[in-house]
């Protein structure tokens, strides 16, 4: 095993100069060693130019969370070293763009281990190409920590193929100048390499974006439209390479309102339907949401949450559309609103989600968030044949007898059989507007009163559809963490390092937010002393449900700058509260 088994390299540059690339590169020929890797990616909105960052965090072990900094700096701009200095701390290795050409020479900085390594003069000078000034860090970085260079130029050729043949050429020559000018000009001063494994398993990295197109997939999806929006387009990019492998449809609407509308005229004909969005589209999508909820159609939104209000901050990480997808729409428009943890969620919760919207024939909606779905994890490849697929309650022809069709049949358990168009004498109009058992409107006061019922009763007990919520740490405790979303490695890590130091602490971390899951919560109070809510928003959306839903107060954690929690952070506030 190396002096450090569990290493974190951060890059950050110019948006333009291929931080982004360096740091899929990287992670990929690191995982392809059998290394666990966990990625943290965060640029501007403006497709050029503005400060770029990506951090990888490399071990022999399961990583739950992108830790608290980074052992290793790579700088390729001084912006980009001005914006790390303070946490340049002792121990720290940084490796600069130095020698001329474009370089900056950063201050004498104490303790920490510094190289200078002249990655656009190597890139301009003696390979006439500025583009390839990652890849000559690559090779250096490659070298100077022990990343397998053969994998990396393995997924340097695989990567810009597509960019022919000449593009592969001197990128593989920039990781090599890279890699010689470490071997013959720097003498390695520091300890640091990644963790040397003796067995791989069989893992694939994948991002969570691409996991919910993943999962979708898995879930039987057919249909899947949207209109492109950061940071959930690449649910898109990725089905669009797969879903027509499957005969599946998928259609880039003239927006979100339009993405919707298709999606529920084709889970209206039968189709287990998905789009994917973020905060602004699923602000326009309220309307919609509330029909299908009325017309009681299965279908699958997902939000990628970024920074909001408005436009907001369109690439930045928050958790602050939950009230949105918990109450958006107008009217007593009811829905179920799951929440992913981390990547290998993104696919089971995913087919949890249409698999819910099936069984009660409502909307659901998958919270996801900017860090969770543009972050990258290797992780177990699925095991398919644990998969199992819900199929909506159909109506069954046959049946019929004298009988009008009775599309909203009042049941005991509230779920009443949906025909497909075409099936003999079953035909029927799916409006928004208030209807009776047939479909037809109905606006009388008790029909409305006993079909708002229907809507909300039939998902009441949800809660018994899912596991049970992992809770973790003390079974008696002083503190319990209720955690949401992405938030959920950090607080473990988190609680962990508390427990390491004796305190009593536990962590609760449901995947159903809305209807709040009360059981769970009441349970779980019933173990701890006082309750915490750390989440990504100013308002403390999830700690309001919470307190809404079972009177139990809670305290209220909440940053909302645009990253996520570092363990650190929640690991003091564990200590300040207690
Ligand atoms: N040789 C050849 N091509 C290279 C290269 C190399 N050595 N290194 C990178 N590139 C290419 C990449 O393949 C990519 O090309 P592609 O677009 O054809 O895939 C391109 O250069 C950009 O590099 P990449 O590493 O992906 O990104 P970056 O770190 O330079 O940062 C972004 C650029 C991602 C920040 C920027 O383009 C972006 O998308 N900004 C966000 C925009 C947004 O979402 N706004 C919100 C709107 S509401």
């Amino acid at each position: 095993m190396s002096t450090k088994d569990d290493l974190t390299i951060r890059i950050g540059g110019e948006g333009g100069e291929g931080i982004i690339s360096s740091g899929d590169i990287l992670t990929q020929a690191a995982t392809r060693s059998g290394l666990n890797v966990l990625t943290f990616k965060t640029f501007p909105a403006e497709i050029k130019g503005g400060y770029a960052m990506y951090q990888l965090r490399l071990s022999g072990e399961k990583i739950i969370s992108t830790g608290d900094g980074f052992n290793v700096f790579v700088a390729f701009n001084e912006e980009a070293y001005k914006v790390n200095k303070s946490k340049l701390t002792e121990g720290t290795v940084f490796l600069y763009d130095g020698g001329g050409a474009g370089g900056f020479e950063p201050e004498e900085l104490p303790g920490v281990t510094s190289y200078a390594i002249p990655m656009s003069k190597i890139a301009k000078e003696d390979l006439g190409t500025y583009r390839s000034k990652n890849m000559v860090a690559l090779g250096a970085i490659a070298h100077l920590f022990s990343i397998s260079f053969k994998n990396l130029e393995e997924i340097v050729t695989s990567k810009f193929k597509r960019k022919g043949d000449e593009v592969v050429e001197i990128n593989i020559k920039a990781l090599q100048a890279g890699k010689s000018y470490v071997e013959k000009e720097l003498k390695k001063t520091d300890t640091l390499k990644v963790a040397s494994l003796e067995e791989k398993e069989d893992i694939i990295v994948i991002d969570g974006n691409a996991a919910i197109g993943l999962g979708a997939l898995l879930a039987g999806c057919d249909f899947f439209s949207c209109y492109p929006i950061t940071p959930a387009t690449e649910v898109a990019n990725w089905l669009s390479n797969f879903l027509p492998k499957v005969k599946g449809t998928l259609i880039q609407a003239e927006d979100e309102i339009a993405s919707l509308g298709n999606v529920l005229g084709a889970a209206y004909a039968g189709a287990k339907a998905m789009t994917a969005t973020s905060g602004p589209g699923l602000s326009l999508m309220s309307e919609l949401l509330g029909m299908a909820c009325m017309a009681e159609i299965p279908c699958v939104i997902v939000n990628v949450q970024r920074g909001g209000p408005s436009t907001g901050l369109p690439t930045k990480h928050e958790q602050s559309d939950l009230f949105l997808a918990a109450h958006g729409s107008h009217g007593d428009a009811s829905r179920i609103v799951l929440s992913c943890d981390n990547v290998e969620d993104c696919i089971s919760l995913t087919i949890e989600a249409f698999n819910l919207a099936e069984k009660y024939q409502t909307p659901v909606i998958l919270l996801s968030d900017g860090s969770l779905g543009m972050r990258k994890e290797g992780i177990k490849r699925p095991d398919l044949s644990k998969v199992k697929t819900v199929e909506r309650l159909k109506h069954d022809s046959s049946s019929n007898g004298d009988e009008p069709f009775m599309r909203y049949k009042i049941t005991d358990n509230w779920i009443s059989p949906m025909s497909i168009p075409g099936m003999e004498g079953a035909a029927y109009v799916a409006t928004g507007i208030e209807h009776g058992e047939t479909g037809a409107p109905k606006y009388t006061p008790d029909n409305h009163e006993l079909m708002g019922k229907k809507r909300f009763e039939k998902i009441k007990n949800v809660e018994d559809d899912l596991p049970e919520s992992k809770r973790i740490g003390d079974e008696q405790a002083d503190i319990g963490l209720i955690a949401w979303g992405s938030t959920q490695g950090d607080v473990t890590e988190a609680v962990n390092r508390a427990r390491a130091e004796g305190l009593k602490v536990a962590a609760l971390f449901p995947k159903l937010v809305y209807p709040v899951p009360i059981k769970a919560i009441e349970k779980f109070n019933k173990t701890v002393k006082k309750i915490m809510v750390p989440e990504i928003n100013y308002q403390g959306q999830f700690a309001d449900l919470i307190q809404a839903a079972t009177g139990i107060p809670v305290i209220k954690y909440n940053i909302y700058g645009g990253f996520p929690f570092t363990p650190k952070e929640i690991h003091n506030k564990i200590k300040e509260t207690i």
